[in-house]
Formats: C-alpha cells, structure tokens, sequence
C-alpha cells in the first residue's frame, strides 16, 4: 500500500468517493480547487495501482484544514484512514502548518482522537428553505471581481487568515453566487455560495460586521433563488450565527460533525463576524 500525491487525473476517482459518500456539495469542481491549490498535500492511497482513498489538505495562514478523507468501503478497517490522516498532517506541518482543523462526523471523532486532534465545538449544518421578504435591498448588489480587493480585506479581517484564492475561484465558477453588501460606500457584508445537488445552494462563507447584514444577505440569495434549500455550516462558538439560522427556519441534523483542532490555536472563522463556514475542508 502506497500513500502518494494526487495527479489531476486522479480527481474523477476522488469525486467519484464523494458522490459514494452523497457529500454533495463536495463536487469534481470543488475538489479540483483544493488539488491546485495544494496539490502536494492532497493525497491518494493505492495498492498495486488501484486506488482506493484521498484524504485532502489546504494550507490556510499559519495553520491547514484537512478534508475528504474517505476510504473505500471494502478497504476500511485496515488503517488506511490513519495512514491518510497522518501523512497529510506530516506534509501539512512540513509546509509550515503549526495548527490543524477539521471537522469530524461522529463515527470518525475516535480516529481523529487517536490522532491528536481535540474536539473544539460541533460544526453544525443547518438546512432549509428561507423565508423571502419582498422589499429589494439596494445596499446589495452581486459580486463583481472588482470588488474582490475589499472583500478580501474584510474576510482577512474577520477570519483571520488569507483565503482570497479560494474567494476568487468562487466568483469565477459561480459569478451569479456571490453577493456583497455596500454601505456609506464600504463593503460591510458578503456571502459567497455554490451549488449542492439540482436543488440546494450551499451557503458560505458569510462575513459580516453585524448580524443584521448577514440576515439581509441570506434574505437576497433566498428571493433571487425561490423555492431553493439553504445548506448552510456554522460553528457553536458563534451564538448570533446560530440564532440567525434558527430565526430564518433553518432545521440542523441531529448530530452534527465536530470541529477538532491539532495544536492550540483557536481556528480561524471562530470570530463573531463569521457567519457560516466556507467549507469543512478549508475554513
Ligand atoms: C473514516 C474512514 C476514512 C476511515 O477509514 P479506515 O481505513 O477504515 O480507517 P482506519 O482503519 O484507520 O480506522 C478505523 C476508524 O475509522 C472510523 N470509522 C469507522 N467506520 C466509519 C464510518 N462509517 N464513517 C466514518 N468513520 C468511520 C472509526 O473511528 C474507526 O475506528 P474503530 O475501528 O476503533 O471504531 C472511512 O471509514 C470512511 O471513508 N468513511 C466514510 C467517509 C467519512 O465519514 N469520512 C470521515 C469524514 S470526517
């Protein structure tokens, strides 16, 4: 068995565990984004050439999210998912990572356990179709790249760390999914989503300076989407994030993934001005 980095011709094979897993927000596309942004800490194991996981890390500032982890179903229970998870944070922390997050489903909180990592607080998906409010809001507009500068500084600001590759590669594959809100001529909010399966956005990241800008956002994705469902990710540390969903009738699964830490740092997009998580795999 062989732990190797992952070749662009290896991403049909890893959208293809994703799909097996129903992650469906986890497309071709969005994988292909985590692989260029960092191929060498994208990982596959393989045995005489047939591969059979991925295990996927993004450096993020001075600490690395790592997501995707998923081993085939007749090759679990034989350590693959350890050897995955421990190379990944090798490479990971060779690259300079002091930190690591993840958010772990409650089967797999053992092995991230034996691993090192702790549990920080559940990660949780809220889902839902949001109520729309008929009134245009004319402080929100769509994203334009122009904007991207700003917006960059302001997500900078609240979570903490650099993620503007991610953010432009977002507007770029979905230039209709982004929006940003403007006022006294400052960009104060804005919400970058994607598309989940035929009839769900996911939504996020959210950053806002205040909770009323978020909710307004959501509110102008809803009534540009009608009759969509929101799949949106927020963490327990942000109490206003998680009364905002409940208030826009968001319902969150039972038992939520955990968001755990390898290292001592508080993770970024933990601040009061994150409102829902970009994605598990890179914050
Ligand atoms: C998680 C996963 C990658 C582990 O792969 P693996 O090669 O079986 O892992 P290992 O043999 O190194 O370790 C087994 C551990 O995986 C975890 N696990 C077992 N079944 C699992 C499942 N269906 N889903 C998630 N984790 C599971 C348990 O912690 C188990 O430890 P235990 O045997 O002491 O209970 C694999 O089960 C999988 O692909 N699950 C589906 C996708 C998933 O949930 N990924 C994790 C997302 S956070």
């Amino acid at each position: 068995m062989l732990i190797r980095s992952m070749r662009a011709e290896d991403l049909d094979f890893a959208a293809g565990c994703t799909a097996a897993e129903n992650w469906q927000s986890e497309t071709r596309q969005e994988l292909e984004t985590l692989f260029i942004n960092s191929p060498q800490t994208c990982l596959i194991a393989e045995s005489s050439g047939d591969p059979l996981g991925i295990c996927m890390g993004t450096p993020v500032g001075s600490g690395a999210f790592i997501g995707e982890l998923i081993v085939k179903p007749a090759a679990r229970g034989r350590h693959l998912g350890r050897r995955l998870l421990e190379e990944c944070v090798d490479r990971l922390r060779a690259l300079g990572a002091h930190d690591i997050y993840l958010d772990g489903v409650p089967k797999a909180v053992p092995l991230y356990l034996r691993a090192g990592f702790a549990k920080v607080c559940p990660s949780h998906r809220f889902h839902g179709t949001p109520s729309t409010p008929s009134t245009a809001d004319g402080r929100i507009a769509i994203t334009q790249t122009r904007d991207l500068i700003e917006i960059a500084r302001l997500d900078n600001r609240h979570f903490g760390a650099d993620r503007n590759f991610f953010l432009e590669r977002r507007l770029a594959l979905y230039p209709d999914l982004s929006l940003m809100l403007r006022e006294k001529g400052v960009i104060t909010a804005f919400l970058s989503s994607r598309p989940c399966g035929d009839d769900q956005l996911h939504v996020g990241p959210i950053i806002a300076e205040t909770p009323d800008l978020a909710r307004a956002l959501l509110e102008h994705l809803a009534a540009l989407h009608p009759g969509k469902g929101f799949v949106v990710g927020v963490l327990e540390c942000n109490p206003s994030a998680l009364a905002l969903t409940h208030e826009l009738g968001l319902t969150p699964v039972d038992t939520p993934p955990w968001r755990m830490r390898l290292g001592e740092m508080e993770n970024p997009g933990a601040g009061p001005g994150c409102f829902a998580v970009g994605s598990p795999a890179k914050g």
